[in-house]
């Protein structure tokens, strides 16, 4: 028997505030999070649900130094869109925060102080890498150089991009540091060290043996990391951005983000809860209470810190309650490509509430159908219609949409009597009560992509309902019949309401206004006594539409876009070739041809055969573009450039004399030279 709470403290991991949020943070964290808080609201339960914006760290600082402002104008400037398109897509937060916060300044400097008196850090120096020009220690990213593996010019401290090898920034050949441009030098600094190795050993019993319910993927990363065996972790750095570490003679260094970042979870209760003492009582009932069951929602890249590194914090503070559950999901790609923020590879929340306003429940039903629980997964525009048009269009906008609209016909808006039962009615009804069992199951073990399903069932159900019972037919003859069809139809429409709520909360809320019904509790789902006989509906609208396609070929486009300027950004034209004198130009003769014939040659991939009129007779030539030009019909009647006195070539069986030019683009793929309008076959280009 599993341990019961009296409340339930849900954190969801605080972004970093140095770009919007797009759907991969949507779909692993905050939609589960918020689903989560949402059933246990609607259950009745205590809640206290908590995030905010991780506003320190070095990409933040890499970013403002790029634009020439603070670290400060950056978190500022993100923090309040991030807030918003949380809002907006209706994450139910309690407190959204921030780490630049005093409260928070204050909470984690004292979190330091505390376990440093205890004995809980050892201190020690190490050589780190010095920017004498800029005079500051180099944080990993900060040094490029070369790759030792792959040879890469323009590798990281911490990694090579090119070859994906995980790097040591004194690994890297002629290191470099970014700020100033100069060589840096080694020199000796010191630093507070967590030792995690001295808390293996409770930790191994706290996740390995008692928490043998994780999700897999969480279970099974910290059993290798704990195999593996744990390190003392730094939790200062030498940065001039972040929580001073609250010690004499440490100036320079702060406190590493990772290290502030979760205190984050615990001042952002404590404002709230100065704020609205009354509603949420004092902020230790949250965090100090063994009653209280903490689940934080996070992504996978983050579950040694909140598996290992914070737990080992909470404990050694002394005063507070570990994690019950850290149900971290893998990620979600973008049309088959790793989502990131610096390749602009994402769908950006405040850009699609642009492209889809009032869709929010569209992209939060398609993130969860498609949740990357146990692997990471794909996000796809065709996806994102075809879950639209064939669910929330076809089974539950339908669905409500026919049990409004019959009531209306037959029964002037009013709920009409529930007469007497068929045997397929009762059926019904034991279907209709299966659901809350079957959500409730999966929504408490963390699977909300199978709770969705569950929950879609319903309206499934309905709509099996209608289709079988057909009250268009029996109206003609059975208004008693009618009557009990349409009052168990509106029970269903009803009881939707409650299940979609934490998945869909903008549409359950007008499902209820059609239905002219307030918010249910959680415990009235299955019941068929929702809307009693004569209670009137309000007025029907349009729940979901049908997306078309030149709806989605515009957003794939943008993509399209997207990848074609990250291709140009990332172009190097090569070096330049040796110099030549100007009668070696002269040699080449280079000319205009017109296109009189093109085709594939048979048995060859990459070859088109082309006859050009080149002034003089005709000429056959052969290309190597056939890849780039699948319909070869469509180039003639085009001109080409092509070298004239390029010694002939047999090949497969043809006599080629000469050579067509092309341009060859970033991605190796080969564009036609053709002059820029037209001239005599046979000109020279000179
Ligand atoms: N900012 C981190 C990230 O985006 C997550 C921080 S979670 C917290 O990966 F625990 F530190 F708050
Ligand atoms: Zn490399």
């Amino acid at each position: 028997m599993s341990k019961q709470f009296k409340r339930t403290l849900i954190t969801a991991a605080l972004p970093y505030a140095n770009g919007p949020v797009h759907i991969g943070h949507l779909a692993g964290v905050y939609v589960p999070a918020d689903i989560y808080a949402r059933y246990l609201r609607l259950k009745g339960e205590e809640v206290l649900f908590v995030s905010g914006s991780d506003e320190h760290g070095i990409p933040i600082t890499i970013k403002a130094r790029k634009e020439g402002v603070s670290p400060q104008d950056i978190v500022d400037r993100y923090h309040f869109l991030i807030k918003k398109s949380f809002e907006d897509f209706g994450i139910s937060f309690d407190i959204y925060s921030r780490t630049s916060s005093d409260i928070h300044t204050k909470t984690s400097s004292d979190f330091f102080l505390k376990m440093y008196e205890k004995g809980e850090f050892v201190e020690q120096e190490t050589e780190q890498y010095y920017d004498e020009e800029a005079q500051q220690f180099l944080a990993d990213r900060y040094i490029t150089g070369t790759c030792p593996i792959c040879g890469n010019e323009r590798a990281y401290g911490d990694q090579c991009e090119a070859c994906g090898s995980t790097l040591n920034p004194t690994d890297l050949i002629n290191p470099k540091s970014t700020i100033s441009g100069s060589k840096p030098v080694m020199r000796r600094t010191k630093h507070w060290y967590l030792p995690l190795d001295r808390h293996e050993a409770w930790l191994r019993h706290w996740i390995l043996d008692e928490h043998k319910e994780w999700k897999p993927n969480v279970y099974g990363q910290c059993k290798s990391w704990l195999d593996l065996g744990l390190q003392p972790r730094a939790v200062s750095r030498d940065l001039d951005w972040g929580i001073p570490v609250p010690l004499p003679n440490a100036e320079g260094k702060v406190l590493y983000v990772w290290f502030d970042a979760p205190i984050g979870y615990i001042s952002n209760t404590k404002e709230l809860c100065g704020q609205q003492p009354e509603k949420y009582g004092n902020w230790e009932k949250w965090w100090c209470d063994q009653d209280t069951k903490l689940i934080h929602f996070i992504g996978k890249d983050n579950i040694v810190f909140h598996c290992i590194v914070f737990p080992t914090m909470l404990k050694t503070e002394g005063l507070f309650i570990l994690p019950e559950n850290v149900p971290a999901n893998e990620f979600l790609n973008l049309e088959g490509d790793k989502i990131s923020t610096s390749r602009n590879w994402a769908v950006w929340l405040n850009e699609y509430l642009e492209d889809f306003p009032g869709k929010q429940d569209v992209l939060r039903y398609v993130l969860t159908a498609n949740a990357p629980e146990t692997k990471d997964n794909d996000f796809t525009w065709k996806d994102f219609q075809a879950r639209n048009n064939n669910e929330l269009v076809a089974i539950l906008g339908n669905f409500v949409n026919r049990a409004l609209v019959l009531t209306q016909k037959y029964f002037d808006n009013a709920v009409p009597a529930l007469g007497d039962l068929s045997d397929y009615d009762r059926e019904t009804i034991r279907n209709i009560e299966g659901v809350k069992n079957a959500v409730e199951q999966n929504i408490e073990q963390f699977r909300f992509r199978e709770a969705l399903k569950e929950a879609m069932n319903l309206a499934r159900i309905g709509n099996k309902y209608l289709a079988d019972c057909e009250p268009w037919k029996t109206a003609k003859t059975d208004m008693s019949r009618t009557a009990t069809i349409l009052n168990l139809s509106l029970q269903i429409a009803g009881n939707l309401t409650i299940v979609l709520e934490p998945f869909l909360p903008f549409s359950t809320e007008k499902i209820r206004s059609f239905l002219n019904l307030p918010k249910i509790d959680w415990k009235k789902l299955g019941s068929i006594d929702l809307l009693p006989e004569g209670h009137r509906l309000g007025n029907a609208e349009l729940l979901f539409e049908k997306i078309e396609d030149d709806v989605i070929e515009r957003q794939v486009q943008k993509l399209l876009d997207t990848k074609k300027a990250n291709e140009d950004s990332s172009y190097h034209a090569k070096p330049v070739k040796e110099t030549i004198a100007f009668d070696a130009f002269e040699k080449l003769d280079i000319r205009v041809g017109t296109v009189l014939e093109c085709e594939k040659v048979p048995k060859s991939d990459k070859l088109l055969r082309f006859l050009l009129d080149d002034g003089l007779q005709k000429r056959t030539i052969l290309s190597g573009i056939a890849a780039y030009y699948p319909d070869p019909q469509a180039l003639v009647g085009k001109q080409v450039c092509f070298i004239a006195n390029l010694e002939p070539r047999k090949l497969r069986g043809f006599m080629s004399e000469g050579m067509i030019l092309s341009a060859e683009d970033a991605d190796g793929s080969l564009a036609l030279v053709e002059p820029s309008k037209m001239v005599h076959p046979g000109s020279e280009v000179k």
